[in-house]
């Protein structure tokens, strides 16, 4: 395998989509992961559905249908706590292995990148609230094209833009339907399994498995 760049996913797998309703758990109660939970699946499931309807909008307006969907389903009224969440959605923490991570795969002279459903504002403020912008050599939205992944055009985006082959490419994602897309469209894999959560029944196979970031490394070195 010659891995010339790594691209990543970015909520999830290097950005903790927890992280905002973790902030203000002692507001939202005990109730917290699942209204989490609500918020990420929802969020999820307009992306591919607007794509599928051909009725895109970019990310944050997504997050933030999302959010009033989780919010009226758990019954919370609170203006205020909606917009705490949303700009702590928009300042989103990264992994604590994120960046070690992204430091070890530059240094041995590979491109790194980002290619995400998210819009280019939400990645950038992201990006530079956690210090990733120094580690990173491109942000690739799907902004440009106006469809989500798992659709193949959103793959394609990365030969564009980093002029690096599919059979060349290490994808990163703790999404498996987005790992499995990633490579059913050809590139290498790694599916960093979080949660320990069952395969899913997708076409496409991993070069490896992980649990966090820094498995990443530990693959590539290996
Ligand atoms: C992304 C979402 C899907 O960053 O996690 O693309």
């Amino acid at each position: 395998m010659d891995i010339r760049a790594c691209v990543f996913d970015a909520y999830g797998t290097l950005f903790d989509v927890n992280g905002p309703a973790r902030h203000l758990a002692e507001e939202i109660g005990d109730k917290w992961p699942a209204f989490s939970q609500t918020w990420r699946d929802k969020q999820l499931q307009y992306t591919w559905l607007r794509s599928l309807m051909g009725a895109y909008k970019d990310f944050r307006e997504v997050t933030a249908d999302a959010l009033d969907f989780a919010m009226e389903a758990n019954a919370i009224i609170d203006p205020d706590l909606r917009v705490r969440l949303l700009d702590l959605y928009n300042r989103i923490d990264a992994y604590p292995d994120a960046a070690e991570t992204l430091g070890k795969l530059k240094a041995s002279g590979r491109k790194t990148a980002i290619l995400s459903n998210g819009c280019t504002p939400m990645l950038s403020s992201g990006v530079a609230a956690s210090g990733l912008g120094e580690l990173l050599d491109d942000v690739i939205s799907v902004d440009a094209i106006r469809v989500n992944k798992p659709h193949p055009h959103v793959y394609e985006l990365v030969e564009e833009r980093l002029a690096v082959q599919p059979e060349h490419v290490l994808f990163v994602s703790s999404n498996a339907w987005d790992a499995h897309a990633a490579s059913h469209f050809g590139f290498n894999v790694i599916w960093l399994n979080r949660s320990g959560q069952p395969d899913e029944r997708l076409p496409g196979t991993f070069a490896a498995r992980g649990r966090e970031l820094a498995d990443v490394a530990r693959f590539l070195a290996a």
